[in-house]
Protein backbone atom coordinates (compact mmCIF):
# COMPACT_ATOMS: atom_id res chain seq x y z
CA UNK A 1 0.00 0.00 0.00
CA UNK A 2 1.33 3.47 -0.51
CA UNK A 3 0.34 5.48 2.82
CA UNK A 4 0.63 8.99 3.97
CA UNK A 5 1.60 8.97 7.13
CA UNK A 6 0.97 12.59 9.09
CA UNK A 7 3.23 13.44 12.06
CA UNK A 8 5.87 10.30 11.17
CA UNK A 9 8.55 12.30 12.81
CA UNK A 10 7.14 11.93 16.03
CA UNK A 11 6.77 9.15 18.59
CA UNK A 12 4.18 7.08 16.98
CA UNK A 13 4.07 8.21 14.05
CA UNK A 14 8.17 7.59 13.28
CA UNK A 15 7.76 3.76 14.94
CA UNK A 16 4.54 3.37 12.11
CA UNK A 17 6.90 4.48 9.36
CA UNK A 18 9.27 2.35 10.31
CA UNK A 19 7.26 -0.68 10.60
CA UNK A 20 5.45 0.28 6.97
CA UNK A 21 8.77 0.35 5.30
CA UNK A 22 9.87 -2.56 7.04
CA UNK A 23 6.78 -4.30 5.77
CA UNK A 24 6.85 -3.30 1.88
CA UNK A 25 4.56 -0.07 1.84
CA UNK A 26 5.49 3.04 0.45
CA UNK A 27 5.34 5.95 2.91
CA UNK A 28 5.38 9.36 2.64
CA UNK A 29 5.79 10.97 5.72
CA UNK A 30 4.08 14.17 6.26
CA UNK A 31 5.21 16.35 8.92
CA UNK A 32 5.85 20.08 9.95
CA UNK A 33 8.45 19.20 12.59
CA UNK A 34 7.17 20.95 15.75
CA UNK A 35 9.40 20.64 18.90
CA UNK A 36 8.28 17.31 19.06
CA UNK A 37 9.33 15.80 15.67
CA UNK A 38 12.75 14.73 14.68
CA UNK A 39 13.73 13.16 11.15
CA UNK A 40 16.58 10.89 13.38
CA UNK A 41 13.56 9.00 14.10
CA UNK A 42 13.17 7.31 10.78
CA UNK A 43 17.20 7.99 9.74
CA UNK A 44 16.97 3.92 9.61
CA UNK A 45 14.53 3.45 6.40
CA UNK A 46 14.95 7.29 5.11
CA UNK A 47 17.06 6.17 2.61
CA UNK A 48 14.72 3.58 1.19
CA UNK A 49 13.16 4.01 -2.28
CA UNK A 50 9.68 3.54 -0.63
CA UNK A 51 10.38 6.75 1.42
CA UNK A 52 9.52 10.34 0.83
CA UNK A 53 9.27 13.24 3.38
CA UNK A 54 7.09 16.46 3.26
CA UNK A 55 7.04 19.11 5.59
CA UNK A 56 4.26 21.14 5.71
CA UNK A 57 1.45 21.79 8.53
CA UNK A 58 -1.79 19.59 8.50
CA UNK A 59 -3.85 22.99 8.54
CA UNK A 60 -2.26 24.19 5.57
CA UNK A 61 -4.86 23.18 3.06
CA UNK A 62 -2.99 24.16 -0.16
CA UNK A 63 0.01 22.18 1.22
CA UNK A 64 -1.59 18.83 1.78
CA UNK A 65 -3.89 19.24 -1.79
CA UNK A 66 -0.45 19.51 -3.30
CA UNK A 67 1.19 16.48 -1.79
CA UNK A 68 -1.86 14.41 -2.40
CA UNK A 69 -1.83 15.30 -5.95
CA UNK A 70 1.70 14.14 -5.80
CA UNK A 71 1.87 11.45 -3.98
CA UNK A 72 -1.79 9.74 -4.73
CA UNK A 73 -1.79 7.43 -1.36
CA UNK A 74 -4.23 4.74 -1.39
CA UNK A 75 -4.80 5.66 2.77
CA UNK A 76 -4.24 8.57 5.46
CA UNK A 77 -2.65 7.46 8.66
CA UNK A 78 -3.18 10.49 10.75
CA UNK A 79 -1.46 10.78 13.25
CA UNK A 80 0.25 14.69 13.57
CA UNK A 81 -0.75 15.96 17.22
CA UNK A 82 -0.18 17.82 20.03
CA UNK A 83 0.32 15.43 22.25
CA UNK A 84 1.64 16.35 25.85
CA UNK A 85 -1.32 17.36 28.08
CA UNK A 86 0.57 18.86 30.64
CA UNK A 87 1.83 21.44 27.82
CA UNK A 88 -2.52 21.60 26.55
CA UNK A 89 -2.57 22.84 30.09
CA UNK A 90 -0.17 25.99 29.81
CA UNK A 91 -1.19 26.39 26.30
CA UNK A 92 -4.85 25.14 24.92
CA UNK A 93 -4.66 26.92 21.46
CA UNK A 94 -2.05 25.21 20.03
CA UNK A 95 -4.10 21.75 20.44
CA UNK A 96 -7.04 23.41 19.50
CA UNK A 97 -5.65 24.36 16.28
CA UNK A 98 -3.83 21.65 15.50
CA UNK A 99 -5.97 19.01 16.85
CA UNK A 100 -9.53 19.99 15.37
CA UNK A 101 -8.97 22.52 12.45
CA UNK A 102 -5.85 20.01 11.36
CA UNK A 103 -8.09 17.27 11.71
CA UNK A 104 -10.92 18.92 9.77
CA UNK A 105 -8.17 20.44 7.06
CA UNK A 106 -7.15 16.93 6.55
CA UNK A 107 -10.92 15.59 6.30
CA UNK A 108 -11.93 18.19 3.57
CA UNK A 109 -7.89 17.64 1.57
CA UNK A 110 -8.99 13.44 1.80
CA UNK A 111 -12.72 13.95 0.98
CA UNK A 112 -11.51 16.20 -2.16
CA UNK A 113 -9.05 14.14 -3.40
CA UNK A 114 -11.28 10.84 -2.86
CA UNK A 115 -13.95 12.30 -4.68
CA UNK A 116 -12.08 13.03 -7.67
CA UNK A 117 -10.41 9.99 -7.99
CA UNK A 118 -14.37 8.43 -8.44
CA UNK A 119 -14.82 7.54 -4.69
CA UNK A 120 -12.93 4.45 -4.61
CA UNK A 121 -13.85 1.66 -1.82
CA UNK A 122 -10.22 0.90 -0.94
CA UNK A 123 -9.52 4.38 0.21
CA UNK A 124 -8.77 4.77 3.92
CA UNK A 125 -8.62 7.82 6.03
CA UNK A 126 -7.01 5.91 9.25
CA UNK A 127 -7.81 8.75 12.86
CA UNK A 128 -5.41 7.97 15.50
CA UNK A 129 -6.81 8.92 18.86
CA UNK A 130 -6.54 8.10 22.18
CA UNK A 131 -8.48 6.14 25.27
CA UNK A 132 -8.19 9.65 26.92
CA UNK A 133 -11.61 11.06 25.08
CA UNK A 134 -13.58 8.35 27.21
CA UNK A 135 -12.37 10.38 30.90
CA UNK A 136 -11.32 8.39 34.33
CA UNK A 137 -11.94 5.13 35.00
CA UNK A 138 -12.81 3.93 39.06
CA UNK A 139 -10.70 0.28 40.59
CA UNK A 140 -13.25 -1.43 37.89
CA UNK A 141 -14.28 -1.67 35.00
CA UNK A 142 -12.49 -0.74 31.02
CA UNK A 143 -13.25 1.24 27.94
CA UNK A 144 -14.76 -0.45 25.39
CA UNK A 145 -15.30 1.01 21.63
CA UNK A 146 -19.07 2.23 22.94
CA UNK A 147 -18.30 3.95 26.42
CA UNK A 148 -19.62 7.33 26.52
CA UNK A 149 -16.98 10.42 25.48
CA UNK A 150 -15.62 12.46 28.59
CA UNK A 151 -12.61 13.99 28.00
CA UNK A 152 -11.38 15.89 30.90
CA UNK A 153 -8.14 18.09 29.64
CA UNK A 154 -7.91 20.16 26.89
CA UNK A 155 -5.96 17.53 25.27
CA UNK A 156 -8.42 15.20 25.08
CA UNK A 157 -10.94 17.33 24.55
CA UNK A 158 -9.56 18.30 20.99
CA UNK A 159 -8.72 14.64 20.30
CA UNK A 160 -12.22 13.75 21.21
CA UNK A 161 -13.54 16.80 18.92
CA UNK A 162 -11.39 15.33 16.21
CA UNK A 163 -13.06 12.06 16.40
CA UNK A 164 -16.27 13.24 15.79
CA UNK A 165 -15.35 14.93 13.05
CA UNK A 166 -13.86 11.86 11.35
CA UNK A 167 -17.48 10.27 12.22
CA UNK A 168 -19.20 12.86 10.60
CA UNK A 169 -17.59 12.46 7.40
CA UNK A 170 -18.21 9.31 7.18
CA UNK A 171 -21.80 9.62 8.29
CA UNK A 172 -22.40 12.70 5.79
CA UNK A 173 -19.90 12.32 2.91
CA UNK A 174 -19.49 8.76 2.85
CA UNK A 175 -15.27 9.00 3.68
CA UNK A 176 -14.25 5.61 3.92
CA UNK A 177 -12.78 6.06 7.40
CA UNK A 178 -11.38 4.14 10.72
CA UNK A 179 -10.51 5.78 13.87
CA UNK A 180 -8.27 3.59 16.72
CA UNK A 181 -8.13 5.14 20.58
CA UNK A 182 -5.33 3.59 22.36
CA UNK A 183 -3.53 3.93 25.23
CA UNK A 184 -0.28 5.13 26.93
CA UNK A 185 2.68 4.04 24.87
CA UNK A 186 6.17 3.46 25.07
CA UNK A 187 9.33 2.42 23.76
CA UNK A 188 12.46 3.71 21.46
CA UNK A 189 12.13 7.27 20.38
CA UNK A 190 9.98 8.31 23.32
CA UNK A 191 10.15 12.20 23.75
CA UNK A 192 11.93 13.33 26.32
CA UNK A 193 8.99 15.01 28.14
CA UNK A 194 6.90 11.74 28.84
CA UNK A 195 7.21 10.34 32.13
CA UNK A 196 8.87 6.96 31.00
CA UNK A 197 12.04 8.36 29.57
CA UNK A 198 11.97 11.32 32.17
CA UNK A 199 12.18 8.74 35.02
CA UNK A 200 14.49 7.31 32.99
CA UNK A 201 16.54 10.49 32.28
CA UNK A 202 16.77 11.71 35.40
CA UNK A 203 17.67 8.52 37.33
CA UNK A 204 20.89 8.53 34.99
CA UNK A 205 21.50 12.28 35.48
CA UNK A 206 21.09 11.46 39.57
CA UNK A 207 18.44 14.19 39.86
CA UNK A 208 14.98 13.92 41.81
CA UNK A 209 12.56 11.24 39.76
CA UNK A 210 9.36 13.15 39.80
CA UNK A 211 5.60 11.07 40.81
CA UNK A 212 2.61 13.44 40.05
CA UNK A 213 0.65 13.09 43.02
CA UNK A 214 0.47 9.68 45.13
CA UNK A 215 1.63 7.76 42.12
CA UNK A 216 -1.74 5.68 42.26
CA UNK A 217 -2.57 6.46 38.69
CA UNK A 218 -3.10 3.60 36.44
CA UNK A 219 -2.38 3.22 33.32
CA UNK A 220 -2.77 0.35 30.57
CA UNK A 221 0.93 0.08 28.73
CA UNK A 222 1.69 -0.28 24.84
CA UNK A 223 4.56 -0.40 23.74
CA UNK A 224 5.00 1.02 20.77
CA UNK A 225 6.45 -1.33 18.07
CA UNK A 226 2.85 -3.51 19.26
CA UNK A 227 0.97 0.10 18.48
CA UNK A 228 2.52 0.29 14.85
CA UNK A 229 1.37 -3.52 14.19
CA UNK A 230 -2.01 -2.85 15.28
CA UNK A 231 -2.15 0.16 12.99
CA UNK A 232 -0.89 -1.60 9.97
CA UNK A 233 -3.38 -4.32 10.63
CA UNK A 234 -6.29 -1.62 11.08
CA UNK A 235 -5.59 0.06 8.19
CA UNK A 236 -5.29 -3.02 6.10
CA UNK A 237 -8.20 -5.27 7.37
CA UNK A 238 -10.28 -2.74 10.00
CA UNK A 239 -14.23 -2.35 8.72
CA UNK A 240 -14.91 0.75 7.09
CA UNK A 241 -16.88 3.54 9.84
CA UNK A 242 -15.46 0.86 12.72
CA UNK A 243 -13.32 1.72 15.58
CA UNK A 244 -10.91 -0.24 17.86
CA UNK A 245 -9.44 0.30 21.05
CA UNK A 246 -6.16 -0.87 21.18
CA UNK A 247 -4.18 -1.70 24.57
CA UNK A 248 -1.32 -3.53 25.95
CA UNK A 249 -3.05 -5.54 28.15
CA UNK A 250 -0.11 -3.78 30.99
CA UNK A 251 -2.03 -2.30 33.31
CA UNK A 252 0.13 -0.55 36.41
CA UNK A 253 0.49 2.37 38.62
CA UNK A 254 2.72 4.83 38.02
CA UNK A 255 5.06 4.11 41.17
CA UNK A 256 5.04 0.44 40.24
CA UNK A 257 6.03 1.31 36.97
CA UNK A 258 8.67 3.86 38.03
CA UNK A 259 10.19 1.20 41.19
CA UNK A 260 10.29 -0.87 37.77
CA UNK A 261 12.50 1.03 35.98
CA UNK A 262 14.45 1.87 38.90
CA UNK A 263 15.28 -1.88 39.47
CA UNK A 264 16.13 -2.19 35.53
CA UNK A 265 18.39 0.30 35.71
CA UNK A 266 20.11 -0.86 38.95
CA UNK A 267 20.69 -3.77 37.38
CA UNK A 268 21.88 -2.76 33.85
CA UNK A 269 23.46 0.63 35.26
CA UNK A 270 24.27 0.15 38.87
CA UNK A 271 25.52 3.36 40.64
CA UNK A 272 26.09 4.07 44.20
CA UNK A 273 22.62 3.26 45.76
CA UNK A 274 19.19 2.34 44.27
CA UNK A 275 17.47 4.65 41.72
CA UNK A 276 14.66 4.15 43.58
CA UNK A 277 16.09 6.39 46.38
CA UNK A 278 15.72 9.64 43.87
CA UNK A 279 12.14 9.04 43.59
CA UNK A 280 10.46 12.48 44.88
CA UNK A 281 6.70 13.13 45.12
CA UNK A 282 5.61 16.71 43.52
CA UNK A 283 2.23 18.55 43.42
CA UNK A 284 0.00 16.76 41.18
CA UNK A 285 -1.54 17.61 37.76
CA UNK A 286 -4.73 19.08 37.95
CA UNK A 287 -7.73 17.12 36.62
CA UNK A 288 -5.59 14.08 36.60
CA UNK A 289 -7.48 11.35 35.18
CA UNK A 290 -7.53 8.24 37.58
CA UNK A 291 -7.28 5.11 35.52
CA UNK A 292 -7.25 4.25 31.81
CA UNK A 293 -7.50 0.82 31.00
CA UNK A 294 -8.98 -0.87 27.67
CA UNK A 295 -10.74 -3.74 26.79
CA UNK A 296 -9.20 -5.19 23.06
CA UNK A 297 -11.69 -7.25 22.65
CA UNK A 298 -12.83 -6.24 19.00
CA UNK A 299 -9.51 -5.58 18.05
CA UNK A 300 -8.43 -9.17 19.04
CA UNK A 301 -11.60 -11.06 18.24
CA UNK A 302 -12.43 -9.22 14.55
CA UNK A 303 -8.78 -8.73 13.07
CA UNK A 304 -7.16 -11.05 15.22
CA UNK A 305 -4.33 -8.98 16.86
CA UNK A 306 -2.91 -8.93 20.49
CA UNK A 307 -0.01 -7.15 22.02
CA UNK A 308 3.16 -9.38 21.66
CA UNK A 309 4.85 -7.68 24.71
CA UNK A 310 4.41 -8.23 28.39
CA UNK A 311 5.10 -4.73 30.58
CA UNK A 312 8.21 -6.00 31.87
CA UNK A 313 9.59 -7.13 28.33
CA UNK A 314 9.26 -3.98 27.24
CA UNK A 315 10.41 -1.78 29.80
CA UNK A 316 13.90 -3.99 29.22
CA UNK A 317 13.81 -2.87 25.75
CA UNK A 318 12.88 0.47 26.39
CA UNK A 319 15.69 1.35 29.09
CA UNK A 320 18.33 -0.65 26.89
CA UNK A 321 17.66 1.45 24.20
CA UNK A 322 17.74 4.83 26.22
CA UNK A 323 21.08 3.33 27.37
CA UNK A 324 22.34 2.77 23.61
CA UNK A 325 21.33 6.27 22.26
CA UNK A 326 22.52 8.79 24.36
CA UNK A 327 23.09 11.01 21.23
CA UNK A 328 19.51 10.68 20.43
CA UNK A 329 18.27 12.14 23.18
CA UNK A 330 20.76 14.42 24.67
CA UNK A 331 19.70 16.18 21.08
CA UNK A 332 16.47 16.71 22.13
CA UNK A 333 16.58 17.98 25.67
CA UNK A 334 17.43 21.48 24.44
CA UNK A 335 14.27 21.72 23.28
CA UNK A 336 12.03 24.51 24.27
CA UNK A 337 10.09 23.44 27.77
CA UNK A 338 12.02 19.95 27.71
CA UNK A 339 12.77 19.06 31.35
CA UNK A 340 10.86 21.64 32.90
CA UNK A 341 8.13 20.77 35.01
CA UNK A 342 4.99 21.88 32.66
CA UNK A 343 1.12 22.12 33.21
CA UNK A 344 0.74 23.08 37.12
CA UNK A 345 -1.95 26.28 36.05
N1 LIG B 1 1.85 8.89 22.96
C1 LIG B 1 0.79 8.24 23.40
O1 LIG B 1 0.88 7.52 24.40
C2 LIG B 1 -0.52 8.33 22.67
C3 LIG B 1 -1.60 7.62 23.18
C4 LIG B 1 -2.80 7.66 22.50
C5 LIG B 1 -2.91 8.38 21.32
N2 LIG B 1 -1.86 9.09 20.86
C6 LIG B 1 -2.04 9.83 19.59
O2 LIG B 1 -1.10 9.33 18.64
C7 LIG B 1 -0.67 10.37 17.79
C8 LIG B 1 0.85 10.46 17.81
O3 LIG B 1 1.28 10.68 19.15
P1 LIG B 1 2.82 10.84 19.48
O4 LIG B 1 2.99 10.50 20.92
O5 LIG B 1 3.62 10.15 18.47
O6 LIG B 1 3.00 12.42 19.31
P2 LIG B 1 4.33 13.27 19.16
O7 LIG B 1 4.05 14.55 19.87
O8 LIG B 1 5.53 12.47 19.51
O9 LIG B 1 4.43 13.54 17.59
C9 LIG B 1 3.56 14.39 16.91
C10 LIG B 1 4.14 14.67 15.53
O10 LIG B 1 3.20 15.49 14.82
C11 LIG B 1 3.89 16.56 14.21
N3 LIG B 1 2.98 17.72 14.13
C12 LIG B 1 2.47 18.42 15.16
N4 LIG B 1 1.71 19.42 14.70
C13 LIG B 1 1.70 19.30 13.34
C14 LIG B 1 1.06 20.02 12.30
N5 LIG B 1 0.29 21.09 12.55
N6 LIG B 1 1.25 19.62 11.02
C15 LIG B 1 2.06 18.56 10.74
N7 LIG B 1 2.70 17.86 11.69
C16 LIG B 1 2.51 18.22 12.98
C17 LIG B 1 5.08 16.84 15.12
O11 LIG B 1 6.13 17.52 14.43
C18 LIG B 1 5.46 15.43 15.57
O12 LIG B 1 6.39 14.85 14.67
C19 LIG B 1 -1.35 11.64 18.27
O13 LIG B 1 -2.47 11.88 17.45
C20 LIG B 1 -1.77 11.32 19.69
O14 LIG B 1 -2.91 12.04 20.06
C21 LIG B 1 -0.68 9.08 21.50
Amino acid sequence: MKLLVTGGAGFIGSAVVRHAIRHGHQVVNLDKLTYAGSLSNVAEVSGSPNYAFEQADICDRKAIDAILARHRPDAIMHLAAESHVDRSIDGPAAFMETNIMGTYTMLEAARAYWTADGKPDSFRFHHISTDEVFGSLGPTGKFTETTPYDPRSPYSASKAASDHLVRAWHETYGLPVVLTNCSNNYGPYHFPEKLIPVVILKALAGTPIPIYGKGDNIRDWLYVEDHADALLTVVQKGAVGQSYNIGGENEATNLDLVQKICAILDEKRPGNRPYAEQIAFVTDRPGHDQRYAIDPSRIREELGWRPSVTLDEGLEKTVEWFLDNEDWWRALQGREGVGKRLGTA
